[in-house]
């Protein structure tokens, strides 16, 4: 204990230890735990966050257009379709996030985006992937990462559906690992007397806690991930024809992206750093860059990524132990206040810790970027009201016939 005291006064932090002689036995032994893992590097990023702009020479990186994969459609469906069929194709559906700007405490795949019946986020994510392993004639291998905060009510959910269909055996749920959050002076926020604020610490990290999780143990031929979010609910996972396109090209990854409405749409865009793949965020291009043409005409930074890659497991297991950039990131965090009362903040209030799956890319070394039609497979469910909302959603949902 004492050691612990001047650990966290070394830290600036012993008032996460008000009320602490009143906790019980495990209760004490539960706290000290979250302590003792606590990554005292990263919480230090809220005073001096990593230079995360790109520093190396950016360039256009070069696709797969539309025109293109319609053209060799058949031939990258054949090489998907077979790699499915020869187990060599997992989904990892990152289900992690708390969806704060959502509003609902619940899981995001709970969210019922229905109007005249229930239709579940997660439903919509089962439904798709259960129409391509009809296709092939497989069963795709289904990770989906949960957190601490999610784990409990997102796999109740799935069994009191049933798993909507989905073979059981064929999924597996794993968990990630949790950050801790801080306030704007770098004062770590409590969830309850001695509890911790944690939150998930970002979709980067899934590769880590699928592993240790041994989530992938029970299929050794796995060559492939492809890692996607769950908020898009026109989201098409363990695309055949996507597939057999990064194959085709040799590459360790690939990523499906939209073409950018506009040079100015707050998209990330995927491009080359010194000639490595990597994704920029919109506010990282300058204004040239933005508006630059290439010889088509298109924009030479066209290319939004949608949160959908495919990623080599060879090469996944080559850079294991990288380190991926830690983000920092205002959010609104409920926690304890000084009087004891718990307060669920409406404006942001201080810092969580993330590391971004984007950020991999650079490190996988090569990427397809594959075009896909954008009202057709990019519908994702951020807000409440207005961009990217259940309302927007629900017209894209229509407009590709999918009764509400
Ligand atoms: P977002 O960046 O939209 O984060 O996640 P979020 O937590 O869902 O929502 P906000 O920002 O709090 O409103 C993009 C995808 O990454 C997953 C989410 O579940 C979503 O599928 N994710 C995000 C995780 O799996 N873990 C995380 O720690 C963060």
């Amino acid at each position: 204990m004492k050691e612990l005291n001047s650990l966290l006064s070394e830290k600036g932090q012993t008032h996460i230890l008000q009320g602490f002689d009143d906790l019980t036995m495990e209760e004490k032994a539960r706290f000290i735990s979250e302590i003792e893992n606590i990554d005292w590097e990263t919480v230090a990023l809220w005073k001096q966050p990593e230079d995360l702009s790109g520093k190396g020479k950016i360039e256009p990186i070069s696709g797969l257009s539309l025109a293109e994969i319609e053209r060799r459609r058949e031939e990258f469906f054949a090489l998907g379709a077979e790699a499915i069929k020869g187990g060599k194709v997992a989904c990892v559906l990152l289900a992690g996030g708390q969806g704060t700007r959502l509003g609902s405490d619940a899981p995001k795949g709970m969210y019922d985006i229905g109007l005249t019946h229930p239709l579940y986020i997660f439903e919509m994510q089962i439904r798709n992937l259960l129409a391509v392993c009809e296709a092939c004639g497989a069963t795709v291998p289904l990770f989906i990462m949960t957190s601490d905060k999610n784990d409990a009510a997102t796999k109740a959910f799935f069994e009191a559906h049933s798993c909507f269909g989905y073979p059981k055996e064929f999924i597996r749920f794993f968990r990630q690992d949790m950050a801790p959050s801080v306030d704007f002076g770098g004062k770590l926020l409590l969830e309850d007397r001695g509890k911790l604020a944690l939150s998930p610490n970002g979709n980067g990290g899934w590769y880590s806690s699928l592993k240790r999780a041994g989530a992938d143990n029970d299929f050794p031929a796995i060559e492939w991930y492809n890692v996607y979010g769950v908020d898009n609910v026109l989201q098409k996972s363990a695309d055949p024809v996507f597939i057999g396109a990064t194959i085709a090209s040799g590459m360790n990854s690939g990523a499906k992206v939209v073409r950018k409405t506009e040079p100015h749409e707050k998209v990330g865009v995927l491009c080359l750093e010194d000639r490595r793949p990597s994704v920029i965020e919109y506010y990282e291009l300058t204004e040239e860059m933005a508006c630059e043409r290439g010889e088509d005409g298109n924009l030479a930074y066209s290319f939004g990524v949608i949160l959908n890659y495919l990623l080599s497991a060879k090469k996944l297991e080559e850079i294991a132990r990288e380190r991926i950039p830690v983000h920092v990131v205002k959010k609104k965090i409920p926690h304890l206040a000084e009087d004891g009362s718990f307060v669920r903040p409406d404006r942001e209030n201080g810092y969580k810790f993330e590391t971004l799956i984007l950020d991999m890319i650079r490190l996988m070394g090569s990427c397809l970027p594959f075009e896909v039609v954008r009202e057709r497979e990019f519908a994702p469910i951020k807000n409440k009201e207005g961009v990217d909302s259940v309302e927007s959603a629900r017209k894209l949902l229509e407009k590709n016939g999918v009764t509400l």
